[in-house]
């Protein structure tokens, strides 16, 4: 990419809740924004959002929006990626694409900024976000991995607006509403089958893959395993939507080649970059969804050796999935291309 002093940004996705929260992202990391061009389906076309006091009027994303962009920033799904990122890149934007469309692709580059900066920098055009839990799960591993991991058990707490902005408003009229039973607005994925969100706790993200696990959970085990450069790393997910608005949390083992003790990985994380640790449980002091909420941090606490195992220690790892699991992580990777500009 040519190195400039601004550089021409486009969203697509721009209405939706990481869209949005991509907007907010780019001003409040003060990214050097030229022109901007936001981007969604033919229904928003014609409404209005604001980017550091200017009104911009969202478009139809389609081939000729992208001319003259240097950095698309993509989260519309990945059937939209698909159709538009070719179309980007051709137009010669960097795109950054927040779908899972390109994730396991040889050659697109998987990259959590405080991991693998240098995957970036070896791009065709695409580079992928991580999913959201696969991101704040490998930030808080990645200063461990030279003890040798061996295996990693996680359970994730989900929030609901990872399904996005529709998913966000049927958890907020099911809560207002109070019931716990009757028809529930809530769309447990692509399927038939719907459950109530308020009140309860669903184990599945997303829809199931032929092995019994969710795509969700798949995507846990083989995005780490690309991100941390571990191809044969054993991950063991379940994954679990929760009645929480912002912020994902996870439940997570880690089993060491060698024997590690628990005050050794607090060590290790404090000052880790993107890591905060909150861990002083005689002050009931610990990581929580709203504490994350609205931050680009992943917080770790609860961290504590395994009661029958010298080689593993568990911890309690959040993140505000929007910012750092999505859109944040996103900004940071178009920080990587214009730095190297
Ligand atoms: P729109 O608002 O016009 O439907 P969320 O994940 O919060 O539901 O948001 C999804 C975002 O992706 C929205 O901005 C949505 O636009 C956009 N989007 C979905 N499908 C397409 C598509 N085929 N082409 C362009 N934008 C799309």
């Amino acid at each position: 990419m040519e190195r400039k002093e601004r550089y021409n940004v486009a969203v697509l996705g721009a209405t939706g809740a990481v869209g949005r929260a991509m907007l907010e992202t780019l001003e409040r990391r003060h990214f050097p924004v030229g022109e901007l061009r936001l981007l969604a389906s033919p229904r928003s076309a014609g409404q209005t959002l604001t980017f550091a006091g200017r009104t911009y009027t969202v478009q139809a994303a389609e081939e000729s929006a992208f001319a003259g962009i240097d950095i698309a920033l993509f989260s519309a799904g990945a059937g939209a990626s698909q159709v538009y990122a070719p179309m980007a890149v051709r137009q010669g934007a960097v795109v950054v694409d927040n779908s899972s469309a390109f994730r396991l692709q040889d050659d697109v580059p998987l990259v959590v900024p405080e991991v693998n900066p240098h995957a970036a920098l070896q791009h065709h055009g695409i580079i992928a976000n991580p999913n959201c839990s696969t991101i704040q799960l490998v930030v808080a591993l990645k200063p461990l991995v030279d003890w040798g991991i061996e295996h990693v058990t996680v359970a994730t707490y989900q929030a609901v607006s990872g399904m996005g902005q529709k998913a966000i408003d049927a958890l907020q009229a099911e809560t207002a509403s109070g019931d716990r039973e009757g028809t529930t607005l809530f769309p447990v994925a692509s399927q038939e089958q719907r459950y109530r969100m308020a009140f309860n706790v669903l184990p599945q993200c997303d829809v199931f893959t032929e092995n019994g696990y969710t795509k969700e959970e798949m995507k846990l085990v083989n995005e780490s395993r690309k991100i941390l450069e571990l191809p044969h790393l054993r991950v063991s997910p379940t994954a679990v939507r929760v009645p929480v608005v912002y912020g994902h949390s996870e439940a997570v083992a880690v089993r060491f080649a060698q024997p590690v003790r628990a005050e050794q990985v607090r060590q290790r994380l404090t000052g880790a970059p993107g890591v905060v640790v909150v861990d002083d449980p005689a002050h009931a002091l610990y990581p929580h969804p709203l504490m994350a909420e609205g931050t680009g941090d992943t917080y770790v606490g609860r961290i504590r050796q395994d009661l029958g195992d010298d080689h593993s220690v568990l911890m309690f790892v959040v993140a505000d999935n929007l910012l750092k699991g999505a859109a944040w992580n996103a900004v940071q990777i178009a920080e990587l291309l214009i730095q190297h500009a």
